[in-house]
């Protein structure tokens, strides 16, 4: 008996083997249809090819693809475990051929491989057609030979297929498997058909139209085919059943489940078990595609799923978490086809637990609240709305969980009165916000965020997505479009721009809708909608619209690179310096990082060079950065770095990296980095390349800045260094590793030329002329007296040579006027059998006076003093001769 591994696998195959490429399947978060929650057919990553829009080298491609219809047009949540078929995960094998075969080829690939390859009788098998489609009914005569009693036309929407509200659709072919009259039910379009007789295996999609937004549907220019067949029904009519839950995957499922729980899994309490094998797979799956736990969009339709699981496990008598437990049965089923579920594993576990734990804390008393309230309730009554309203706002019953428990015992909700209560509390919410005093601009984003829900990120995962405007902004005020040359701010319901937070900047890239492209030059968050700065560069842009958003994927890889650089820098510090080292703010740029800590001195050159080994060594390390969801708590204990001052939520997204190598201390293999983190990160350490730091400078008391470089800049940092090296090198004409010594040699050298010069100097500047100071010395008034002006010389050489002619003198009096380029030194010296008469310092000031100058002092042996006008030393040498004339 194949299992549905083995008719995965044998219908990809047989599809391959016909020309189709095998494309895996996408993730279940569209980037493709800002309009759908969720993946919900194999078709909808294709939508773009089968309007034209986009091109492929392929025209013909199979797919396995993951779908879960839980919420929108498609939404199976209410019914899975108490029907045969129903799942709010399911895999959808499909072929499908872009402008290639078309309604005659499509029905003999199906024909061929349902009777051929999976060996189903032919005479159990019977098609509907659209009522009008004579050439599809044709087909099936003439190729499958089906009788014309076995070609049933129907005329209502079941024959013609559509993805969502808007996009390409068309008539299908439905193909039936006949169970046999021992199971109840009719043929399609008869009064029976939603007995389990009749079965629909495949559904052939005659794509030909496209339809709008405002109701209106054109035909294709290309006609194509999408086809869609259950993995898991095709799979229990293999096995032998017409109940999906019978299939080798789903026993093994309930089987976990009943191990886990110690319940018989295929008596009375088996739906039980049905719902959690069917929620554990969408629930994995979601997780494993980045959806989180939350209280908005996706997130919330996660949580709803995984709450509506853990009530069924909670009714089958368990009390603790039971749904993480089963993930490696899913894994070992799944994990093969589907290689990111066993990457997720740990994060799907986690997240699981934590979910649970939480939940469990207050399903108790809700589920006795709840009963407390029915038994209150006569026959047929309907549970009041604000009570399910309390259930879902105090115990974190989701409306459906309530719904489904009452259904058990025939009771209905009433949702008018929940939907009222629910209109008040958000009431009061906003008047409570609006008098908290936040900044005026923010109102309009809570107004936004009220009416059309908070934005999904999807930029942890892709850089490129759809998103659907659902506000424009211009100076604080709602806009309906916007057009060339207006600055505004754009709101979608889902986008892939990371908008700035925990110090990595908002990304920039570009927004084009049908009708005009602007330009986001950055994007912020308020109230949890996501903001993008856009100037709109072409045409014109409006609300409602569907847009393509690509992100800057350079500038982001190279924040990325930044960002995780940042970690690992962290990590480093702390072990370089010491546990005190915390954040205290950081910048996540494309061109650079910035990271301030806690620390109370400069780092040595050594201790820098530590810590950029360090980052280096886990760079090449090239471990996988990981990311797991948990308490902050939870987070805390396991020692992740957690941001200074920063608020976190119930949950927070753990990035971890590095591992640390066997020290000796028995700590090999734990991580090295651990952090609490919102931001985008490289996929492995080694995308960072390289790093390097800066240097080290204070930032504020007790705190102190690196900034780094990671990657081309770092390397083109390193070059630049490099060339200026070589420069060097080039000038000394010597090798780069010389130039050290002969940088050192050189400035020995100078030193020891600069004492040569000075004395020289000195030299020239005594023997001024030729003459002996006693040639040169006039006597006025009894004393010897030597004036010079001098050239070459600094006021410093000054008082050397003043000493030396008091020496040479053995009596008398000196002035030196040293010319330094223009300006003016003054020194005068006098000998001690003088000073008595005249003061070197009456000298200096009355040469001082005349050389532009103030002041001048010293003793009356020796004194200096400057000036402006060097020009002036013949008048500055007369004024001190009159000095020594007149004293007495
Ligand atoms: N897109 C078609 C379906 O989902 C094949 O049934």
């Amino acid at each position: 008996m194949p299992t549905l591994n083995d008719i995965r696998s044998t219908f990809l195959d047989f599809f391959g083997q016909n020309g189709h490429e095998i494309v895996p399947s996408s993730p279940l978060v569209p980037r493709n249809d800002p309009t759908l929650m969720f993946v919900n057919s194999g078709m909808v990553q294709f939508k773009n090819l089968f309007t034209g829009v986009e091109n492929r080298d392929y025209k013909r491609a199979t797919t396995a693809q993951k779908c879960v219809r839980a919420g929108g047009k498609h939404n199976d949540l209410d019914n899975v475990g108490y029907t045969a078929r129903h799942h709010t995960f399911f895999e959808m094998l499909g072929n499908f051929s872009f402008g290639n075969y078309f309604k005659e080829e499509a029905i003999a690939f199906a024909w061929d491989l349902i009777t051929k390859e999976f060996g189903i009788d032919k005479d159990r098998l019977l098609v509907t057609v659209y009522h009008t489609d004579d050439e599809a009914a044709n087909f099936w005569k003439k190729y499958a030979g089906l009788p014309d009693e076995r070609i049933i036309r129907i005329a209502t929407n079941d024959n013609f297929w559509m993805m969502g509200p808007t996009g390409p659709c068309g008539p299908c072919t439905e193909i039936f498997y006949d169970h046999g009259d021992h199971i109840w039910g009719g043929p399609p379009g008869s009064p029976e058909e939603d007995g389990d007789r009749f079965i629909e295996i495949w559904n052939v999609v005659f794509m030909q139209n496209e339809q709008f937004a405002d109701g209106s549907m054109t035909p294709l220019d290309m006609q194509s085919i999408d086809t869609g067949m259950g993995l898991e029904r095709i799979g229990a009519l293999m096995q032998g059943s017409h109940d999906n839950y019978d299939t080798d995957l789903f026993k093994t499922l309930i089987e976990a489940s009943a191990h886990a729980t110690g319940v018989d899994p295929y008596g009375d309490q088996n739906v039980h078990h049905r719902v959690i094998a069917d929620h554990l797979r969408s629930t994995s799956f979601l997780i494993a595609d980045g959806v989180m736990p939350s209280n908005d969009g996706r997130g919330y339709v996660l949580r709803r799923i995984m709450r509506r699981a853990m009530r069924h496990a909670h009714l089958l008598g368990a009390k603790d978490p039971v749904m993480h437990r089963l993930v490696p049965s899913l894994v070992s089923l799944m994990g093969n086809a589907y290689q990111e579920l066993g990457q997720a594993q740990s994060l799907i576990e986690e997240t699981l637990l934590l979910e649970e734990t939480r939940f469990k804390q207050t399903l108790d008393r809700g589920l006795k609240l709840l009963d407390d309230e029915v038994s209150h309730l006569s026959d047929g009554g309907a549970l009041p709305g604000e009570t399910a309203f309390k259930l879902y706002d105090t115990y974190g019953f989701p409306l459906d969980l309530t719904q489904d428990a009452l259904r058990e015992k025939g009771l209905e909700v009433d949702t008018d009165g929940f939907d009222t209560a629910m209109a008040e509390q958000k009431a009061k919410a906003r008047a409570a916000w609006s008098g908290s005093g936040e900044a005026a601009d923010a109102t309009v984003w809570f107004s936004v965020a009220d009416e059309a829900g908070t934005t999904d990120f999807l930029g942890y995962d892709t850089e490129v997505a759809e998103g659907q405007i659902v506000a424009i902004v211009a100076e604080n005020t709602l806009s309906d479009v916007a057009k060339t040359g207006d600055n505004v701010q754009i709101a979608l319901n889902q986008t892939p721009f990371y908008a700035e937070s925990g110090g990595q900047v908002g990304d920039t890239g570009i927004l084009k809708t049908d009708t005009g492209i602007a330009k986001i030059t950055d994007t912020r968050k308020t109230a949890g909608v996501y903001i993008h700065i856009a100037e709109i560069t072409e045409g014109e842009i409006s609300k409602g619209q569907g847009a393509e958003l690509i992100v800057d994927h350079g500038r982001r890889t190279s924040i990325r690179a930044n960002h995780s650089a940042t970690h690992l820098l962290h990590e480093a510090l702390r072990e370089a310096l010491g546990e005190h080292v915390a954040q205290r703010g950081s910048l996540n740029a494309a061109d650079r990082l910035r990271f301030d800590f806690s620390h109370t001195k400069a780092l040595s050159a050594a201790e820098l060079k530590q810590v950029e080994q360090d980052v280096n060594t886990y760079i090449r390390q090239n471990s996988p950065v990981e990311t797991r969801i948990m308490t902050p708590d939870d987070a805390r204990d396991l020692g992740a770095q957690a941001l200074f001052g920063e608020k976190y939520g119930d949950e927070v997204r753990v990035v971890s990296m590095g591992q640390k190598p066997d020290s000796g201390k028995g700590n090999d293999g734990e991580t090295y980095s651990l952090e609490l983190c919102g931001g985008t990160h490289v996929r492995q350490t080694g995308d960072i390349g390289l790093f390097v730091a800066l240097g080290d400078s204070a930032s504020s008391s007790g705190v102190r800045r690196i900034e780094a470089l990671t990657g081309a800049a770092a390397l083109d940092h390193l070059s630049a260094q490099d060339d200026r090296m070589m420069d060097m090198a080039g000038l000394l004409k010597a090798q780069a590793a010389e130039v050290p010594d002969r940088v050192k040699a050189l400035l020995d050298e100078r030193k020891a030329l600069q004492n040569e010069v000075a004395q020289l100097r000195r030299e020239v500047a005594m023997s001024g002329g030729g003459q002996s100071d006693a040639a040169k010395a006039k006597d006025i008034n009894g004393v010897s007296f030597i004036a010079q002006a001098l050239q070459g010389v600094t006021g410093k050489d000054l008082p050397a040579l003043i000493d030396e002619h008091k020496v040479n003198m053995g009596s008398g009096a000196v002035l030196l006027i040293a010319d330094t380029g223009g300006k003016a030194a003054v020194a005068a010296g006098v000998t001690a059998d003088l000073t008595a008469r005249v003061s070197a310092v009456d000298l200096v000031k009355a040469a001082v006076a005349e050389l532009g100058g103030k002041g001048g002092g010293g003793r009356a042996d020796m004194a200096q003093g400057g000036g402006k006008d060097a020009a002036n030393a013949d008048a500055a040498i007369k004024a001190a001769e009159a000095i020594v004339e007149t004293s007495k």
